[in-house]
């Protein structure tokens, strides 16, 4: 997709300071550090739209990103980073879960796991969360350009075993492999929203 309009719509810790304009949502949400706001940047064509870092942890509330006035993509805090203190990241989980569990408009979350990575205990919790609210749940393994490109088969097959999901699309941000995948499958999901 060719985007022509991307926007720092509103930074949010509180509902009050959501977006009012009602476009479709989709949050990305993962661990720190997994390339969340890159790839957001890559879906974007921005190359400095959403803030990204080398040490974890940089993502500290929900950005929402207008694209084309199309649909917004929703820019998580991520978890598991361990320098954090627990009750700061009680406060960005609280925060998270209340976007989740109330947004209307949201319509599906992207889940990112780092091809290197298995499944961690944090991913599990994650996904029975998401799993348990029922939410439309869509897993990327995310840095593929930092494996062997004949390991990537086996890699997505070990997180598959792991996760139990239906699919996984896998994504760079140095190569934007799987943009096109991404933008495709959001892209499906409006229309098939629209129709209801
Ligand atoms: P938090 O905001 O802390 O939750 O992290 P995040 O998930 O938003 O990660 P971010 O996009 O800031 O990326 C973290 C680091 O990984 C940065 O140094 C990125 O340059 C790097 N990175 C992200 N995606 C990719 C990728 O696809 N390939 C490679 N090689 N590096 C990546
Ligand atoms: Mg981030």
């Amino acid at each position: 997709m060719n985007v022509n309009y991307a926007e720092l719509a509103a930074t949010a810790v509180k509902p009050e300071q959501y977006p009012t304009a009602g476009l479709p949502e989709f949050a990305f949400i993962g661990k720190s550090n997994v390339g969340k706001s890159s790839l957001l940047n890559v879906m974007a064509e921005r190359k400095t739209l959403a803030r990204t870092s080398n040490s974890p942890g940089k993502t500290r509330t929900i950005n929402f990103y207008n694209i084309n006035n199309i649909c917004m993509l929703v820019d998580l805090p991520g978890y598991g980073y361990a320098k954090v203190s627990r009750l700061e990241s009680e406060k960005w989980g609280k925060m998270t879960e209340r976007y989740l569990l109330n947004r209307k408009q949201l319509l599906a979350v992207f889940l990112l796991l780092d091809i290197r990575h298995g499944l961690s205990a944090l991913d599990r919790q994650m996904l029975d969360w998401l799993e348990h609210y029922s939410f439309d749940i869509v897993t990327v393994a995310t840095k593929s350009d930092k494996v062997k490109r004949s390991t990537i088969p086996y890699r997505l097959k070990l997180l598959n075993d792991s996760a139990q999901v239906s699919s996984i699309l896998t994504f760079s941000s140095e190569t934007r492999e799987g943009r096109k995948y991404l933008w495709d499958t959001i892209l499906k999901k409006i229309q098939d929203n629209y129709r209801l």
